[in-house]
């Protein structure tokens, strides 16, 4: 049970979202991801952690359709995923948002809302039989949906801004926020608040619990353990392409397994470093 809000806690079911099975992916030589068993419980916030290279992103982009994995099976809301494409595991209700945004520079803020929503809406649109007042029809809902969104996320006096003029805590709001424009039932984030001052930090995990309390499943991906601490119901800890430790904040906290990785972690930096240094 999570300590910082218990209220929603006896309304939380156990079942389960999304299952990965023995989902591998190699590099070249590299074993970049190698998990045998992983499940995500719906209407809950799950942090996945681990040192620099653990495999997190990779996990995230064979789960979201980005990469397709060597092996093993993914199956969100009982259907199987494994080898759907990006754009339709985006509307079975699955989305991501990127470690790097992607938020286009030179689109206002609100074209790139519904630049989200057209890409996700799919071949639908290539129908030749799509009536011309259908489409305007529908961008107009996008259209106030776009808005309504920007206005949740405090962004609504920026939607006619170029994004480029967003600072890079803005610029990662408005990707949470783009990617809500489906209206998903999961969104993986990877590092949500990295390079996000403090307030609006604080605003994105708020919206995070929030969204959680209404239905919606996160799994998110990030380096700050007060961060992991406060809002994560359950953490899942990665090295080397493994999950080694699975558990609350505390639990893994105090694992041995999950102290040698990011020890062996800073290790490996050392040797690097003290390499470098030689002639
Ligand atoms: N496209 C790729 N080609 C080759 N190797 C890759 C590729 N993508 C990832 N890797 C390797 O796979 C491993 C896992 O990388 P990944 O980016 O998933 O780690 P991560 O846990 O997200 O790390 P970070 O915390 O630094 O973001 C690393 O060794 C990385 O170098
Ligand atoms: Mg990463």
């Amino acid at each position: 049970m999570r300590s910082n809000d218990v209220r929603s806690s006896d309304t939380r079911s156990n079942d389960v979202i999304l299952s990965c099975r023995g989902v591998r992916k190699h590099f070249g030589g590299v074993v970049a991801v190698e998990v045998a068993e992983f499940d995500v419980e719906r209407n809950t916030v799950t942090a996945l952690i681990g040192p620099n290279g653990a495999g997190k992103t990779t996990l995230f982009d064979l789960i979201t359709g980005f990469v397709d994995p060597d092996g093993g099976t993914i199956v969100f809301e009982e259907t199987d995923i494994t080898d759907k494409p990006a754009h339709a595991i985006a509307r079975d209700g699955l989305v991501r948002t990127f470690q790097l945004t992607r938020i286009l520079n030179k689109m206002t803020v609100l074209e790139n809302m519904m630049l989200a929503a057209r890409q996700q809406r799919g071949e639908r649109v290539q129908n030749t039989f799509f009536r011309r007042r259908d489409i305007a029809h529908q961008e107009a809902e996008i259209k106030v949906r776009a808005l309504a969104l920007l206005e949740r996320f405090s962004l609504l006096p920026l939607a006619y801004e170029y994004a480029g003029r967003l600072s890079g805590g803005q610029k990662k709001l408005l990707e949470l926020a783009r990617a809500l424009m489906t209206d998903p039932t999961m969104v993986l984030l990877d590092e949500p608040m990295a390079g996000v001052n403090p307030a609006l930090g604080e605003q994105l995990l708020r919206y995070v619990l929030e969204l959680r309390d209404e239905g919606m499943t996160f799994l998110f991906v990030e380096h700050d353990m007060d961060i992991v601490m406060r809002i994560s119901d359950r953490v899942v800890v990665m090295a080397t392409g493994e999950i080694i430790s699975d558990g609350t904040a505390d639990d893994v906290r105090s694992d041995p397994a999950v102290l040698a990785a990011y020890l062996g972690d800073h290790a490996q930096e050392d040797i690097a470093e003290a390499e470098g240094e030689q002639p």
